[in-house]
């Protein structure tokens, strides 16, 4: 049947709707579009897909990567990044709405650099033929990586799996992983490769070190800005004792521990804790520790603070662990999130607990992708 395209929703699905008043969510619908499209059944919302484009939204672009659209990777390379921005912010105010409770959103900003070439890490699949990339959408097909490389990795990745596809002897199914830092490609799981242990990143003036295995930001022109975002909304000062939690190798505390009279770092992954502690050794940050602690286990206190910052996985928090942090009282808490459905749900119980978002960034950390990160902060009403 014939429909439009009326929006941009969570999953980036474009939402249309069908005889009948139901909601329809396709994917690559772009708002605007005029799409000839099949569905499939059911009682609630259903699952359709585009035949033909009959009318293109002045929203399209022509997509950079030949296989866009097969790739899992990538879901906006069809839309002008103008448009995705837009529509982030949207998806984001929705949640908040929705899941968030909140009748009142303060004025969402916006932060975006470069949408290609950002990406400092990859996990990259390979078959016995040699044949290397990402897995298609919604399989586990192979999407060979196209000889002009991924238009999102840093192009000193693109250049490295040049040099490597007619040098390796790939003679069996497996991944490899691999990273850019400030000065060269990391990598590990490559046949017959050396593997490297640790990536080595310069970010705000420090050196850091993280586990090649490890977690670390993947957007590389955009993690001093996010810091940065971070920063002024912790309002840094002489006297802070200051808790990041989920803090992976320190990246964020050790960033504003110059500004502030302590930090404590928590983190569950015991090899980020020490290559946390080896980074504020090494930049010689005296007022920082870090300490190992599963913060989706039972935690029952933590160390009294004034100031907090949480950038938890995808999950979110717990309720449990938000008692726990509303009981030591902190003035400020940050959180950073790369799931706004998750971030929107805690925003709703810290209301609850006496807390309410004052201010929010949304930052494109993944830009072409359906994914963002949303960075909040939260008072005392
Ligand atoms: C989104 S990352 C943030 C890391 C760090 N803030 C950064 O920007 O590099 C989330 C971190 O949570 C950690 N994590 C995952 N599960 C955890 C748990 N149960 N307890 C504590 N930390 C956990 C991960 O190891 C990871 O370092």
């Amino acid at each position: 049947m014939e429909t439009r395209i009326e929006k941009i929703v969570h999953g980036g699905y474009g939402l249309c709707r069908l005889e009948d008043g139901k909601v329809c969510l396709v994917r690559y619908g772009v708002p605007g579009d005029v799409v000839d499209i099949e569905y499939g059944e059911g009682k609630g919302t259903v699952f359709g897909w585009i035949k033909t484009v009959v009318r293109p939204s002045e929203k399209r672009t022509e997509p950079p990567c030949p296989v866009f659209m097969r790739c899992g990777g990538c879901d906006f390379q069809h839309v002008k990044y103008e448009y995705e921005l837009e529509a982030k912010r949207g998806i984001v105010k929705e949640d908040l709405k929705r899941l968030g409770g909140l009748d009142r959103i303060p004025e969402l900003k916006i932060l975006s650099s470069n949408p290609y070439g950002y990406r400092n890490h990859a996990q990259i699949s390979f078959d016995r033929r040699g044949v290397f990339g990402f897995f298609a959408r919604d399989s586990h097909g192979l999407i060979q990586i196209p000889d002009e490389g991924c238009a999102i990795l840093d192009p000193r990745i693109n250049d490295f799996l040049k040099k490597i596809r007619d040098r390796v002897q790939f003679n069996r199914r497996g991944s490899f992983r691999i990273r850019t830092g400030f000065d060269r490609v990391y990598k590990k799981g490559i046949p017959g490769v050396d593997d490297d242990k640790y990536c080595i990143h310069k970010v705000c003036g420090l050196t850091l070190r993280t586990g090649i295995d490890d977690f670390f930001q993947i957007n590389r022109y955009l993690i001093e800005d996010w810091i940065e975002v971070i920063r002024n909304y912790i309002e840094p000062e002489k006297n802070d004792i200051l808790l990041d939690l989920f803090c992976g190798s320190g990246v964020i505390g050790l960033a504003i521990a110059r500004e502030v009279g302590r930090v404590m770092g928590i983190e569950g992954n015991g090899r980020a804790v020490k290559n946390a502690r080896y980074n504020s050794q090494q930049n010689g940050i005296g007022n920082a520790s870090f300490s190992r602690a599963d913060l989706y286990g039972s935690v029952r206190d933590l160390e009294e603070c004034n100031k907090v910052i949480v950038n938890p996985p995808r999950a979110g928090l717990t309720e449990g662990l938000i008692d726990v942090l509303v009981e030591i009282n902190p003035q400020i808490i940050v959180y950073s999130s790369c799931d706004s459905s998750t971030f929107s749900r805690d925003i709703k119980y810290f209301l609850t607990r006496g807390y309410m978002l004052s201010d929010a960034t949304v930052v494109d950390m993944f830009p072409r992708t359906r994914h963002v990160e949303v960075v909040g902060k939260l008072v005392r009403f």
